[in-house]
Protein backbone atom coordinates (compact mmCIF):
# COMPACT_ATOMS: atom_id res chain seq x y z
CA UNK A 1 0.00 0.00 0.00
CA UNK A 2 1.58 3.03 -1.20
CA UNK A 3 -1.29 5.57 -0.73
CA UNK A 4 -1.58 6.53 2.47
CA UNK A 5 -0.60 10.11 1.93
CA UNK A 6 -3.29 12.96 0.97
CA UNK A 7 -2.74 16.53 0.57
CA UNK A 8 -0.78 18.52 -1.42
CA UNK A 9 1.11 21.34 0.57
CA UNK A 10 -0.08 20.21 3.36
CA UNK A 11 0.60 16.18 3.40
CA UNK A 12 -0.51 14.17 6.12
CA UNK A 13 0.83 10.01 6.19
CA UNK A 14 -0.67 7.82 8.70
CA UNK A 15 0.31 4.87 9.84
CA UNK A 16 -0.26 1.74 11.80
CA UNK A 17 -2.87 -0.80 12.77
CA UNK A 18 -5.62 -1.43 15.14
CA UNK A 19 -3.13 -4.00 17.40
CA UNK A 20 0.33 -2.82 16.89
CA UNK A 21 2.23 -1.23 19.37
CA UNK A 22 1.65 2.24 18.20
CA UNK A 23 0.06 4.21 15.12
CA UNK A 24 0.15 8.06 14.31
CA UNK A 25 0.99 10.82 11.21
CA UNK A 26 3.77 12.82 9.94
CA UNK A 27 2.62 15.67 9.52
CA UNK A 28 4.61 17.35 6.70
CA UNK A 29 4.25 21.15 5.23
CA UNK A 30 3.28 23.02 8.04
CA UNK A 31 4.27 26.25 8.38
CA UNK A 32 7.37 27.30 10.62
CA UNK A 33 5.97 29.57 13.40
CA UNK A 34 3.04 27.57 14.22
CA UNK A 35 2.25 27.80 18.12
CA UNK A 36 1.43 24.27 19.05
CA UNK A 37 1.71 21.62 21.45
CA UNK A 38 0.82 18.32 22.63
CA UNK A 39 -1.89 19.32 25.15
CA UNK A 40 -3.89 21.57 21.88
CA UNK A 41 -3.89 18.36 19.99
CA UNK A 42 -5.03 16.31 22.58
CA UNK A 43 -8.54 18.25 23.15
CA UNK A 44 -9.27 17.19 19.56
CA UNK A 45 -8.25 13.44 20.29
CA UNK A 46 -10.56 13.58 23.55
CA UNK A 47 -13.23 13.88 21.85
CA UNK A 48 -12.67 10.89 19.11
CA UNK A 49 -11.32 9.02 22.34
CA UNK A 50 -13.53 5.47 22.56
CA UNK A 51 -15.66 4.75 25.87
CA UNK A 52 -16.55 8.15 26.62
CA UNK A 53 -20.45 7.26 26.98
CA UNK A 54 -22.46 4.04 26.43
CA UNK A 55 -23.12 4.86 22.87
CA UNK A 56 -19.30 4.63 21.53
CA UNK A 57 -16.75 1.33 21.62
CA UNK A 58 -15.82 0.40 25.22
CA UNK A 59 -12.50 -0.17 23.95
CA UNK A 60 -10.36 2.07 26.64
CA UNK A 61 -7.39 3.95 24.86
CA UNK A 62 -6.15 7.05 26.51
CA UNK A 63 -5.40 8.11 22.65
CA UNK A 64 -2.57 10.46 24.38
CA UNK A 65 -0.14 12.27 21.33
CA UNK A 66 3.27 12.61 21.68
CA UNK A 67 4.94 14.95 18.86
CA UNK A 68 8.60 13.39 18.24
CA UNK A 69 9.73 16.07 15.82
CA UNK A 70 9.10 19.36 13.77
CA UNK A 71 8.24 21.53 16.80
CA UNK A 72 10.67 22.90 19.08
CA UNK A 73 10.43 25.79 21.69
CA UNK A 74 6.29 25.15 21.76
CA UNK A 75 6.57 25.95 17.72
CA UNK A 76 6.53 24.20 14.48
CA UNK A 77 9.91 24.35 12.32
CA UNK A 78 8.41 23.93 9.22
CA UNK A 79 10.08 20.44 9.33
CA UNK A 80 7.91 17.03 9.55
CA UNK A 81 5.65 16.71 12.65
CA UNK A 82 5.62 13.49 13.51
CA UNK A 83 2.74 12.31 15.83
CA UNK A 84 2.51 9.06 18.01
CA UNK A 85 -0.20 7.27 19.68
CA UNK A 86 0.40 4.15 21.59
CA UNK A 87 -2.51 1.63 21.94
CA UNK A 88 -2.74 0.91 25.13
CA UNK A 89 -6.03 -1.99 25.42
CA UNK A 90 -6.21 -4.21 22.42
CA UNK A 91 -7.26 -7.55 23.04
CA UNK A 92 -6.16 -9.45 20.61
CA UNK A 93 -8.07 -12.81 21.15
CA UNK A 94 -11.19 -11.56 20.60
CA UNK A 95 -10.09 -11.77 16.61
CA UNK A 96 -8.70 -14.76 16.56
CA UNK A 97 -12.07 -16.41 15.14
CA UNK A 98 -11.55 -14.00 12.20
CA UNK A 99 -8.20 -14.82 11.06
CA UNK A 100 -9.79 -17.42 8.89
CA UNK A 101 -12.88 -15.97 8.61
CA UNK A 102 -14.38 -13.00 6.71
CA UNK A 103 -16.46 -10.30 8.37
CA UNK A 104 -19.27 -9.34 6.33
CA UNK A 105 -19.12 -5.03 5.97
CA UNK A 106 -15.45 -5.53 6.95
CA UNK A 107 -12.87 -5.00 4.45
CA UNK A 108 -11.06 -8.76 5.86
CA UNK A 109 -12.26 -10.30 2.69
CA UNK A 110 -10.91 -7.60 0.43
CA UNK A 111 -7.32 -7.27 1.95
CA UNK A 112 -6.87 -10.72 1.65
CA UNK A 113 -7.56 -10.87 -1.81
CA UNK A 114 -5.80 -7.58 -2.53
CA UNK A 115 -2.51 -8.53 -0.49
CA UNK A 116 -3.12 -11.98 0.50
CA UNK A 117 -1.53 -11.68 3.88
CA UNK A 118 -2.74 -9.60 6.29
CA UNK A 119 -2.90 -8.35 10.34
CA UNK A 120 -6.24 -9.42 11.12
CA UNK A 121 -6.13 -8.34 14.40
CA UNK A 122 -8.77 -5.74 15.17
CA UNK A 123 -9.12 -5.09 11.38
CA UNK A 124 -5.67 -4.13 11.29
CA UNK A 125 -4.73 -1.49 9.20
CA UNK A 126 -8.40 -1.11 7.82
CA UNK A 127 -9.74 -0.39 11.21
CA UNK A 128 -11.12 2.94 12.23
CA UNK A 129 -8.35 3.19 15.17
CA UNK A 130 -6.20 4.70 12.12
CA UNK A 131 -9.03 8.11 12.44
CA UNK A 132 -6.68 9.02 15.53
CA UNK A 133 -4.05 9.82 13.47
CA UNK A 134 -5.84 12.05 11.80
CA UNK A 135 -7.39 13.92 14.34
CA UNK A 136 -4.39 14.74 15.85
CA UNK A 137 -2.97 16.10 12.32
CA UNK A 138 -6.20 17.88 12.07
CA UNK A 139 -4.91 19.26 15.53
CA UNK A 140 -2.30 20.85 13.61
CA UNK A 141 -4.23 22.04 10.94
CA UNK A 142 -6.43 23.92 13.00
CA UNK A 143 -3.30 25.41 14.95
CA UNK A 144 -2.29 26.52 12.16
CA UNK A 145 -5.38 28.15 10.72
CA UNK A 146 -5.98 29.63 13.81
CA UNK A 147 -2.84 31.82 13.31
CA UNK A 148 -3.47 32.37 9.39
CA UNK A 149 -6.96 33.05 9.23
CA UNK A 150 -8.54 34.20 12.93
CA UNK A 151 -11.81 33.19 13.04
CA UNK A 152 -12.00 30.55 10.95
CA UNK A 153 -14.60 27.28 12.53
CA UNK A 154 -15.20 23.98 11.74
CA UNK A 155 -17.80 22.48 13.31
CA UNK A 156 -19.05 18.55 12.62
CA UNK A 157 -22.24 17.21 13.97
CA UNK A 158 -24.59 15.11 13.55
CA UNK A 159 -27.77 15.16 11.42
CA UNK A 160 -29.53 12.00 10.94
CA UNK A 161 -29.58 8.70 13.34
CA UNK A 162 -31.25 6.34 11.29
CA UNK A 163 -34.34 7.34 9.66
CA UNK A 164 -34.49 9.51 12.19
CA UNK A 165 -33.15 13.51 11.20
CA UNK A 166 -32.76 16.53 12.86
CA UNK A 167 -35.76 19.23 12.98
CA UNK A 168 -33.53 22.37 11.61
CA UNK A 169 -36.15 24.77 13.42
CA UNK A 170 -34.17 23.65 16.73
CA UNK A 171 -30.63 24.26 15.38
CA UNK A 172 -28.30 25.13 18.30
CA UNK A 173 -24.79 25.60 17.85
CA UNK A 174 -23.98 25.72 21.85
CA UNK A 175 -26.32 22.28 21.50
CA UNK A 176 -23.89 19.96 19.79
CA UNK A 177 -21.08 19.79 22.74
CA UNK A 178 -23.08 19.09 25.24
CA UNK A 179 -24.91 15.67 24.07
CA UNK A 180 -23.21 12.59 23.19
CA UNK A 181 -24.48 12.55 20.12
CA UNK A 182 -22.70 16.07 18.76
CA UNK A 183 -26.06 16.69 17.39
CA UNK A 184 -27.13 20.60 17.38
CA UNK A 185 -31.16 19.30 18.36
CA UNK A 186 -31.28 18.58 22.06
CA UNK A 187 -34.70 17.13 21.73
CA UNK A 188 -33.04 14.70 18.71
CA UNK A 189 -30.47 13.90 21.56
CA UNK A 190 -33.32 12.70 23.71
CA UNK A 191 -35.15 10.39 21.21
CA UNK A 192 -31.35 9.00 19.63
CA UNK A 193 -30.34 7.97 23.10
CA UNK A 194 -33.86 5.92 23.56
CA UNK A 195 -33.37 4.58 19.84
CA UNK A 196 -29.79 3.63 20.41
CA UNK A 197 -30.43 2.11 23.65
CA UNK A 198 -32.66 -0.19 22.32
CA UNK A 199 -30.70 -1.16 19.40
CA UNK A 200 -27.27 -1.40 21.29
CA UNK A 201 -29.30 -4.19 23.75
CA UNK A 202 -30.41 -5.92 20.95
CA UNK A 203 -26.51 -6.11 19.72
CA UNK A 204 -27.54 -4.31 16.77
CA UNK A 205 -26.50 -0.98 14.76
CA UNK A 206 -27.54 1.98 12.80
CA UNK A 207 -26.20 4.22 10.31
CA UNK A 208 -25.96 8.57 10.30
CA UNK A 209 -25.67 11.40 8.83
CA UNK A 210 -22.69 14.08 9.54
CA UNK A 211 -22.79 17.55 8.55
CA UNK A 212 -19.61 19.72 8.62
CA UNK A 213 -19.53 23.47 8.18
CA UNK A 214 -16.53 25.79 8.05
CA UNK A 215 -17.07 29.39 8.92
CA UNK A 216 -14.80 31.86 8.12
CA UNK A 217 -13.34 30.28 4.96
CA UNK A 218 -12.35 33.41 2.70
CA UNK A 219 -13.00 33.35 -0.85
CA UNK A 220 -10.95 32.26 -3.63
CA UNK A 221 -9.59 28.91 -1.77
CA UNK A 222 -9.85 26.16 -4.25
CA UNK A 223 -8.76 25.99 -8.11
CA UNK A 224 -9.94 25.14 -11.39
CA UNK A 225 -10.36 21.79 -12.68
CA UNK A 226 -8.48 18.93 -10.89
CA UNK A 227 -7.67 20.89 -7.88
CA UNK A 228 -11.37 21.96 -7.19
CA UNK A 229 -12.11 22.67 -3.04
CA UNK A 230 -15.20 20.54 -3.39
CA UNK A 231 -13.40 18.06 -4.69
CA UNK A 232 -10.66 17.64 -2.28
CA UNK A 233 -12.89 17.85 1.09
CA UNK A 234 -15.47 15.00 -0.73
CA UNK A 235 -12.42 12.84 -1.04
CA UNK A 236 -11.48 13.45 2.24
CA UNK A 237 -14.74 12.58 3.61
CA UNK A 238 -15.23 9.55 1.44
CA UNK A 239 -11.58 8.15 2.93
CA UNK A 240 -13.42 7.58 6.37
CA UNK A 241 -14.10 4.43 7.58
CA UNK A 242 -17.80 3.18 6.79
CA UNK A 243 -18.47 6.50 4.82
CA UNK A 244 -20.51 5.36 1.69
CA UNK A 245 -21.83 8.88 0.61
CA UNK A 246 -20.82 12.59 0.06
CA UNK A 247 -22.55 15.99 -0.66
CA UNK A 248 -21.67 19.22 -0.88
CA UNK A 249 -24.54 22.12 0.32
CA UNK A 250 -28.01 21.15 -1.26
CA UNK A 251 -26.12 17.58 -2.54
CA UNK A 252 -28.32 15.11 -3.87
CA UNK A 253 -31.31 17.34 -3.12
CA UNK A 254 -30.58 19.45 -5.80
CA UNK A 255 -31.72 17.48 -8.10
CA UNK A 256 -34.72 18.04 -7.38
CA UNK A 257 -35.05 21.62 -7.53
CA UNK A 258 -35.59 24.10 -9.92
CA UNK A 259 -32.96 26.80 -11.41
CA UNK A 260 -34.91 29.82 -9.87
CA UNK A 261 -34.70 27.86 -6.09
CA UNK A 262 -31.06 26.83 -6.56
CA UNK A 263 -29.68 30.02 -7.55
CA UNK A 264 -28.06 31.87 -4.63
CA UNK A 265 -28.83 35.24 -5.77
CA UNK A 266 -26.11 38.09 -4.94
CA UNK A 267 -26.44 41.24 -3.79
CA UNK A 268 -23.85 44.11 -2.72
CA UNK A 269 -23.36 44.51 1.09
CA UNK A 270 -21.06 46.72 2.57
CA UNK A 271 -17.93 44.86 2.68
CA UNK A 272 -18.55 43.00 -0.47
CA UNK A 273 -20.94 40.74 -2.06
CA UNK A 274 -24.03 38.92 0.37
CA UNK A 275 -25.40 35.98 -1.00
CA UNK A 276 -29.66 35.43 0.20
CA UNK A 277 -29.05 31.66 0.23
CA UNK A 278 -26.26 28.52 -0.12
CA UNK A 279 -27.35 26.44 -1.83
CA UNK A 280 -24.02 25.59 -3.34
CA UNK A 281 -22.51 25.03 -0.06
CA UNK A 282 -20.47 27.91 -0.16
CA UNK A 283 -18.09 26.51 -3.56
CA UNK A 284 -18.67 28.00 -7.24
CA UNK A 285 -16.74 26.68 -9.99
CA UNK A 286 -14.65 24.40 -7.08
CA UNK A 287 -13.46 28.03 -5.11
CA UNK A 288 -14.37 29.31 -2.33
CA UNK A 289 -17.35 32.11 -2.18
CA UNK A 290 -16.46 33.72 1.24
CA UNK A 291 -20.06 32.03 2.71
CA UNK A 292 -19.79 28.91 4.78
CA UNK A 293 -18.81 25.45 3.46
CA UNK A 294 -21.23 22.99 4.12
CA UNK A 295 -20.19 18.95 3.47
CA UNK A 296 -22.89 16.57 4.35
CA UNK A 297 -21.74 12.37 4.39
CA UNK A 298 -23.49 9.08 5.15
CA UNK A 299 -21.61 6.35 7.28
CA UNK A 300 -23.55 3.35 6.86
CA UNK A 301 -24.56 1.17 10.00
CA UNK A 302 -21.35 -0.75 12.23
CA UNK A 303 -20.93 -4.39 10.24
CA UNK A 304 -20.37 -5.65 13.19
CA UNK A 305 -23.17 -6.80 15.56
CA UNK A 306 -24.20 -9.78 17.82
CA UNK A 307 -26.39 -11.85 14.87
CA UNK A 308 -25.08 -14.24 13.53
CA UNK A 309 -23.99 -13.98 10.28
CA UNK A 310 -23.33 -16.13 7.06
CA UNK A 311 -19.91 -15.82 4.97
CA UNK A 312 -17.30 -18.04 4.12
CA UNK A 313 -13.71 -19.40 5.33
CA UNK A 314 -10.23 -18.44 3.65
CA UNK A 315 -10.51 -21.87 2.08
CA UNK A 316 -14.19 -21.33 0.57
CA UNK A 317 -15.90 -23.43 3.36
CA UNK A 318 -19.48 -21.72 3.95
CA UNK A 319 -19.92 -20.82 8.01
CA UNK A 320 -21.25 -18.42 10.59
CA UNK A 321 -19.87 -15.33 12.13
CA UNK A 322 -20.21 -13.84 15.13
CA UNK A 323 -18.61 -10.19 16.59
CA UNK A 324 -16.70 -10.03 19.52
CA UNK A 325 -14.55 -7.03 20.68
CA UNK A 326 -15.93 -3.96 21.46
CA UNK A 327 -17.82 -1.66 18.79
CA UNK A 328 -19.55 1.11 18.21
CA UNK A 329 -23.28 0.99 17.61
CA UNK A 330 -22.97 4.00 15.78
CA UNK A 331 -20.09 4.87 14.25
CA UNK A 332 -21.68 8.32 13.16
CA UNK A 333 -20.68 9.72 16.69
CA UNK A 334 -16.94 8.99 16.66
CA UNK A 335 -16.94 9.85 12.79
CA UNK A 336 -17.74 13.65 13.89
CA UNK A 337 -14.35 15.08 15.33
CA UNK A 338 -12.80 13.09 12.62
CA UNK A 339 -14.52 15.03 9.92
CA UNK A 340 -13.71 17.98 11.52
CA UNK A 341 -9.86 16.65 11.30
CA UNK A 342 -10.13 16.08 7.59
CA UNK A 343 -11.86 19.10 6.80
CA UNK A 344 -9.17 21.24 8.52
CA UNK A 345 -6.66 19.65 6.98
CA UNK A 346 -8.23 19.71 3.72
CA UNK A 347 -8.76 23.89 3.80
CA UNK A 348 -4.88 24.48 5.57
CA UNK A 349 -4.10 22.71 2.01
CA UNK A 350 -6.05 24.87 0.22
CA UNK A 351 -4.87 28.04 2.03
CA UNK A 352 -1.25 26.85 1.74
CA UNK A 353 -2.10 26.27 -1.82
CA UNK A 354 -3.57 30.06 -2.96
CA UNK A 355 -0.49 32.25 -0.83
CA UNK A 356 1.68 29.97 -3.22
CA UNK A 357 -0.15 30.64 -6.38
CA UNK A 358 -1.58 34.54 -6.02
CA UNK A 359 -0.06 35.55 -3.24
CA UNK A 360 -3.26 35.77 -1.77
CA UNK A 361 -3.89 38.87 -4.32
CA UNK A 362 -8.49 39.19 -5.69
CA UNK A 363 -10.29 40.66 -8.13
CA UNK A 364 -12.06 43.58 -6.81
CA UNK A 365 -15.39 43.45 -6.27
CA UNK A 366 -16.94 47.41 -5.65
C1 LIG B 1 -14.94 6.47 14.16
C2 LIG B 1 -15.31 5.14 13.57
C3 LIG B 1 -15.46 4.04 14.40
C4 LIG B 1 -15.79 2.78 13.88
N1 LIG B 1 -15.97 1.74 14.72
C5 LIG B 1 -16.41 0.56 14.23
C6 LIG B 1 -16.71 -0.54 15.11
O1 LIG B 1 -16.63 -0.42 16.34
N2 LIG B 1 -17.13 -1.71 14.55
C7 LIG B 1 -17.27 -1.86 13.19
O2 LIG B 1 -17.70 -2.91 12.75
N3 LIG B 1 -16.98 -0.86 12.34
C8 LIG B 1 -16.54 0.33 12.82
N4 LIG B 1 -16.26 1.36 11.95
C9 LIG B 1 -16.37 1.13 10.50
C10 LIG B 1 -15.29 0.19 9.94
O3 LIG B 1 -14.00 0.65 10.24
C11 LIG B 1 -15.48 0.05 8.44
O4 LIG B 1 -16.81 -0.20 8.12
C12 LIG B 1 -14.66 -1.12 7.88
O5 LIG B 1 -13.28 -0.86 8.07
C13 LIG B 1 -14.91 -1.37 6.38
O6 LIG B 1 -14.65 -0.22 5.63
P1 LIG B 1 -15.77 0.53 4.77
O7 LIG B 1 -17.03 0.48 5.57
O8 LIG B 1 -15.24 1.95 4.65
O9 LIG B 1 -15.90 -0.18 3.47
C14 LIG B 1 -15.94 2.64 12.47
C15 LIG B 1 -15.79 3.76 11.63
C16 LIG B 1 -15.50 5.01 12.17
C17 LIG B 1 -15.37 6.20 11.26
Amino acid sequence: MSLNTFGHLFRVTTWGESHGPALGATVDGCPPGIAVSEDDLQVWLDRRKPGQNRYTTQRREPDAVQILSGVFEGRSTGTPIQLTIQNADQRSKDYGDIADKFRPGHADITYWQKYGHRDYRGGGRSSARETAARVAAGGVARAALAALVPGLTITGYMVQMGPHRIDRARFDWDEIGRNPFWTPDAQAAEDWAATLDALRKDGNSVGAMIEVTARGVPAGLGAPVYGKLDTDLAAAMMSINAVKGVEIGEGMAAAALTGTDNADEIAMGPDGPVYASNHAGGILGGISTGQDVVVRFAVKPTSSILTPRRTITRTGGETEIVTKGRHDPCVGIRAVPVAEAMAACVILDHLLLDRGQTGGQRGRIG
